[in-house]
């Protein structure tokens, strides 16, 4: 009994590579299935879930809100016709001011910015405020116009300092 016990220690350690070897290609087959089968699935998981603010009749707010729910975001619609008391309760930058304004995981969006600087803004965990794209943009995700202008996103902080954030 007590050979076979310690027989056994050496065994298990000298089957140990292989073992994990095969189990980490297993789970990664499965894995990669898993996130295929959730990526089409019904079901799949909010990556965020945002509140925004626009006036009812916003016909570019209402195709940025589905930019938004295209690219995985749960969205809550607030329609207000003083759109101005949300940007200067959370703290706009009054040049940054766009059509809509939306609150998401405690950060403040202001205007067309894409879903992906969004994205980044939350999965870095920036210390900002929140993110700008000032005006309408022509060729921002809501305003396909068919014309594609150059524009930049912004960061702004507490004190309503900006920065560059991206580029298109
Ligand atoms: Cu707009
Ligand atoms: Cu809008």
């Amino acid at each position: 009994m007590r050979n076979k016990k310690v027989k056994k220690k050496p065994n298990k350690k000298k089957n140990a590579i292989p073992v994990m070897a095969s189990v980490t290609i297993v789970g990664l087959v499965l894995g990669g299935g898993f996130i295929l089968f959730s990526a089409s699935g019904p079901k799949q998981e909010a990556f965020a879930s945002v509140t925004v603010y626009k006036s009812p009749t916003c016909g570019c707010c209402s195709a940025w809100v589905d930019h938004l729910e295209e690219n995985g975001f749960d969205v809550d619609v607030v329609d207000d016709n003083n759109v101005a008391s949300f940007k200067r309760k959370f703290g706009v930058p009054e040049r940054h001011y766009s059509c809509h304004t939306a609150v998401v995981n405690d950060y403040v969006i202001e205007g067309h910015v894409p879903a992906t600087d969004i994205k980044r803004l939350i999965s870095e965990k920036q210390r900002v405020k929140g993110l700008s794209v000032p005006g309408m943009p022509h060729g921002s995700p809501g305003m396909e116009t068919g014309r594609v202008d150059k524009y930049k996103v912004f960061s702004f902080d507490e004190n309503k300092n900006t920065r560059v954030f991206n580029r298109y």
